[in-house]
């Protein structure tokens, strides 16, 4: 393989198969390429650059910082901009979570809460408390531990051998519950159904090996902005309490304003044992991420575990990369980006029921804020999906790519192979003007798209 200079290509690139644009920079919403050739980025690169691409003050305080200290090791050393970050997002979080450890990737945020669940179990006395309870369709990140707890199939399936024991419900997708429930049924009972069987699997394993429990709010990246009921959430707190389990809510992808409040679960009024944030943490402009820990769980590692989590790595509160999200958070209030995700996110939803009108392929539509997914469907008046072997959303995101506008597909929406779906999450500095040629755009890429299957 060659660059696009002619030369050798050293990169050990994410699919070998492809091939792809260079990026030359990126301006608001925009991504140019070597050519020339403007994207409008409707999904932030992978739902991370939420305030936009080339902004020169986030690379300013960046640079400040490197100029100052550039790297300091949290085992021997603290700085100033560890202890102001970690205020301003305590602040933003619920009233309850006050500590933040910082990791460099959502995929290390979420490993870090399992292991901490694990250890406050061990510190007080309960070393037996050692399995995770996930969701199927809900995705953790890429490490042993995170892939472990997450439910997505199609990565796990190549290292099954290799995962640790974890345990698995289904997510609350009611327009089609994996359940074959009705929401109304549902909702007519004192618990949802999936939470019946929540609590059925916990009895089912003993609560005494069970450890914690880890989801998305909102479901992203495997089923497309799924919200759940908004009971749901509480529900788990309930359990979660009655058997004596951290409660993990994974707001890698819908925290820092992505789906119009500082993080999704003030919507459901809930406050969780520890909160995972990353992504939009920076803008997308440094890898930061992490998580942030209720008093409770902290007194009791002051108290039974000698005060020292046994975990740890070098890059750990980095000092450059919290400069970043500093001036991200700082970016975040000053142009109001939570008012205009809510505006522009219910705009876009209207936008979208507007253009389902003149496509049979736009199924099911759902979300909040600017975060918000449709299915990708062969035909919604029959229900019928296109078969997984055809990749369809991605197929549909490359005519995108040819039009000029990105969107973020997924695939196995309904059973972890089978459905797909097309989440969209542009930054939320888009501008109403913007929406319109985003819907504008997915307008033409899906007439393509619909020509092409129907060949
Ligand atoms: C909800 C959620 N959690 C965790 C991760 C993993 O984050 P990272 O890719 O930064 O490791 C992602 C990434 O897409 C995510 O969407």
């Amino acid at each position: 393989m060659v660059t696009q200079n002619g030369e050798k290509d050293h990169v050990f690139h994410r699919d070998f198969s492809r091939e792809y644009p260079l990026i030359e920079h990126g301006e608001g919403v925009y991504l140019v390429d070597a050519s020339g050739k403007r994207y409008l980025d409707a999904s932030s690169g992978a739902i991370a650059a939420n305030i936009g691409h080339g902004v020169a003050e986030i690379g300013d305080a960046m640079a400040a910082q490197a100029k100052k200290a550039g790297f300091v090791h949290t085992l021997r050393f603290e700085t100033e901009v560890q202890h102001d970050l970690a205020k301003e997002i305590s602040d933003l979080a619920p009233s309850t979570l006050n500590y933040v450890y910082f990791t460099s990737t959502g995929s290390e945020a979420n490993e870090s809460a399992i292991k901490f669940a694990i250890q406050y179990h061990r510190d007080r006395g309960n070393p037996s408390k050692h399995v995770t309870i996930g969701r199927w369709q809900s995705y953790h990140g890429n490490t042993m531990g995170s892939l472990s707890a997450g439910g997505d199939l199609l990565r796990r399936m190549p290292y099954m051998e290799n995962l640790m024991r974890t345990e698995h419900v289904y997510s609350p997708y009611c327009h089609r519950c994996p359940y074959q429930q009705s929401l109304d049924h549902c909702l007519a009972h004192k618990q949802l159904y999936c939470i019946d069987e929540l609590e059925r699997l916990i009895l089912e394993i003993g609560p005494e090996v069970v450890s914690s429990f880890i989801c998305e709010p909102i479901i992203g990246s495997q089923q497309g902005a799924v919200v759940p009921p908004a009971t749901y959430l509480s529900q788990v707190r309930a359990l979660c309490d009655k058997y004596d389990i951290v409660l993990i809510v994974d707001e890698v992808m819908t925290g820092f304003g992505r789906t119009g409040s500082h993080f999704a679960v003030e919507g459901f009024q809930v406050e969780p044992d520890i909160l995972t944030f990353g992504k939009g943490v920076s803008g997308g402009y440094a890898p930061l991420a992490g998580m942030i820990v209720s008093d409770r769980l902290v007194e009791s590692l002051k108290e039974h575990g000698k005060g020292k989590f046994i975990h740890g790595s070098t890059f750990s509160g980095h000092p450059v990369t919290l400069a970043a999200g500093k001036a991200a958070i700082g970016y975040y209030k000053k142009h109001h980006l939570l008012d205009n995700s809510k505006k522009q996110g219910a705009y876009l939803l209207h936008k979208l029921y507007e253009l389902q009108a003149k496509h049979r392929t736009i199924g099911n539509i759902r979300g909040r804020g600017l975060l918000i997914g449709f299915e990708v469907m062969k035909d919604r008046h029959t229900d019928s999906f296109y078969q997984s072997t055809v990749r369809a959303s991605e197929r549909l995101n490359q005519m995108a790519m040819k039009i000029g506008v990105i969107f973020y597909p997924g695939s196995g929406t309904l059973d972890g192979v089978n459905g797909d779906h097309l989440l969209i999450g542009p930054p939320l500095t888009i501008s109403e003007t913007e929406v319109d040629e985003l819907v504008h755009r997915l307008d033409l890429a899906l007439i393509l798209f619909e020509k092409e299957m129907s060949t």
